[in-house]
């Protein structure tokens, strides 16, 4: 491992025992970015009480201590009772021309592995997905990419809506109009078009309303086998039509990945059951509630989480509870990341509440909502088309790629041809960008001309400096993997300028930005660390000539550093899932 701050960190401990016991070797040793030094480690001072010595003291008692030695220059003590640390030029450009050449960019693969549950996207069948969907999707999609590459082993798990009254509707439409019609083809191209229809005839014909209703019971007692067919029709054409959205995404999601509300239908009863045993369960209204503790209405009322409805229906949350169950006795998950929107934020902390008073979860378990704020129009409310319809996903995303067009036309010296292949690059690129870069819990407005900005931390901002970087390499007639192999002579990076050590000393943090986010569970960590790798390369390429550098070492050297930071950043916005145009 790289990382300065796990390397000073170590070393502050093995000091700390050193000096005053080993019991003093697991001490936090605060280790902190510093505006005097590169780092500082501030543990002296929370040790004060325990040693009953001034913190200046036992800041020298470190120093004395510490083993440093072609790491960092001599330690200082500072403040009241600071050590300070200056990294050696020479180490960072070490280490950094080792993350270069590690496969693993200095990350370190989870020391224990976790089964690790994401579920993500989650659309409703029948139903176009949203923008909200469309984020859920992005996002999730990255927090499964980073937790993987970080050793764990994960669960990618789409719970579609696919189950509930309305498909009683659905099939029978399905039934009446045929599943060659035109109109059949619709839940492939444009589901919420045969939603419409379905609708439509479901509130103007009576009969077939009756015989939708049949359709239901059918479709719920599970032993008829024609309806069960229509369903599965159904589920294939919406499957289609989710590829096409995911695959025009670049999402890892896939049909395997489908486990859908539908799936748990059998192990509602045995909830509710359960639930009742234990006495949790108590009629309400016609319902069948719990109340977990701490949660009342405005009017200071307990509120319910129902588990079966009054006309003997069970609950969107009487899933969510049968799903806990499976993926705890099933799967053995260690955690479960629900990426869903933060509006069904009390829905979660009430059924995990339930699942809890159940005795359904482990102590301690990690089921956690990561919740994901709205994607916001212009005037701060849905986003809307110009004529104030609700924006169509396909519609949405064709036209990034042409706005995309239009961005890349400003660039010289590129034939049309080429900028077309691009812009479907950087259009998705963007609007990927847009969703991952802004902490996820937080509402964003939808903005083209923000996201789709060459400058700034956005997606274009990020796809361009790989572009540029590979350009060096192109023009230079070298290929920048295999100057960092380790095929290549062995020469060193050698830190002559201020840039070269601050981009240097930046390609050091990519483990331990990986790690955080594997933690979190928060992508727009690591937008924010490739956006200040790609912001240090762009001065470092402004201040130190790279081709026309002034001797052969300082080129080489120039041009180990140019691929190192490719290769990071290529890596960090792979696992956003952001495409990467080879030029731009
Ligand atoms: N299908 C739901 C929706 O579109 C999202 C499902 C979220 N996941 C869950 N386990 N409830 O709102």
């Amino acid at each position: 491992m790289a990382d300065p701050q796990v390397v000073l960190g170590s070393r502050v401990r093995a000091a700390l025992g050193a000096a005053f016991g080993a019991d003093y070797a697991d001490t936090d040793p605060v280790i902190r970015p510093s505006s005097f030094a590169d780092f500082q480690s501030n543990a002296a001072l929370p040790l004060a009480k325990r040693l009953g010595k001034a913190p200046r003291d036992i800041a020298a008692q470190i120093v004395a201590h510490l083993d440093i030695d072609g790491i960092a220059e001599p330690p200082t003590v500072s403040g009241p009772g600071f050590v300070n640390f200056k990294l050696a030029d020479a180490w960072i450009a070490a280490q950094a021309l080792q993350v270069g050449r590690d496969p693993r960019l200095g990350a370190p693969v989870a020391g224990h592995p976790q089964t690790v549950i994401v579920e993500y996207s989650s659309p409703n069948i029948a139903k176009e997905m949203h923008v909200g969907h469309l984020r859920t999707t992005i996002v999730g999609d990255a927090i499964a990419r980073v937790l993987e590459f970080a050793g764990h082993n994960v669960i990618r798990d789409n719970h579609v809506g696919d189950w509930g009254t309305q498909f009683g509707m659905l099939i029978e439409y399905l039934f009446e109009i045929g599943e060659d019609a035109p109109a059949a083809q619709l839940l492939r191209t444009d589901p919420n078009a045969f939603y419409q229809s379905a609708r439509v005839k479901f509130d103007s014909d009576a009969g077939f309303k009756e015989r939708a209703q049949r359709r239901v019971v059918k479709l719920q007692s599970g032993d008829d086998p024609a309806t069960q067919a229509l369903w599965d029709e159904m589920m294939e054409l919406s499957r289609q039509y989710l590829n096409d959205v995911y695959g025009l995404l670049g999402v890892t999601l896939t049909d395997d990945d489908i486990r859908g509300e539908s799936f748990y239908n059998d192990l509602l009863p045995g909830v509710v059951d359960d639930l009742t045993a234990k006495g949790l369960a108590v009629q309400s209204e016609g319902a069948l509630v719990v109340f977990p503790p701490g949660f009342t209405g405005r009017d200071g009322a307990a509120l319910p989480v129902i588990i079966r409805k009054r006309d003997g229906g069970y609950n969107y949350s009487t899933t969510d509870l049968a799903t806990i169950r499976y993926r705890v006795d099933k799967i053995n998950c260690d955690r479960a990341i629900y990426v869903v929107g933060s509006d069904q934020t009390l829905h979660f902390r009430m059924v995990f509440a339930v699942a809890r008073l159940a005795g359904w979860l482990p102590e301690d378990d990690r089921f956690e909502h990561a919740p994901i704020g709205m994607v916001q129009g212009a005037d701060g409310g849905r986003l809307r088309t110009r004529s104030g319809d609700t924006v169509k996903l396909g519609d949405l995303l064709t036209e990034g790629i042409e706005q995309a067009r239009a961005v890349l036309d400003e660039i010289e010296g590129m034939d049309a041809a080429t900028k077309d292949a691009i812009a479907q690059d950087v259009g998705i690129g963007a609007i990927k960008y847009a969703d991952l870069s802004t902490a996820r819990d937080s509402a964003y407005i939808f903005d083209w001309q923000k996201m789709l900005a060459l400058r700034g931390n956005t997606g274009p901002y990020l796809q361009y400096a790989t572009a540029r970087i590979r350009s060096i390499f192109r023009r230079a007639g070298l290929d920048p993997a295999a100057i960092l192999s380790s095929a290549a002579p062995r020469a060193p990076i050698v830190i002559t300028a201020r840039a070269e050590r601050d981009l240097a000393l930046q390609l050091l943090g990519f483990g331990s930005v990986i790690e955080q986010v594997a933690d979190t569970a928060e992508p727009h960590r690591l937008c924010g660390y490739v956006f200040e790798t790609a912001s240090l390369f762009t001065t470092f390429y402004e201040q130190c000539p790279v081709l026309k550098a002034d001797d052969a070492a300082t080129r080489t050297s120039r041009l180990l550093l140019c691929a190192a930071t490719l290769r990071v950043l290529t890596a960090g916005l792979g696992l956003l899932g952001v495409p990467l145009p080879e030029r731009m």
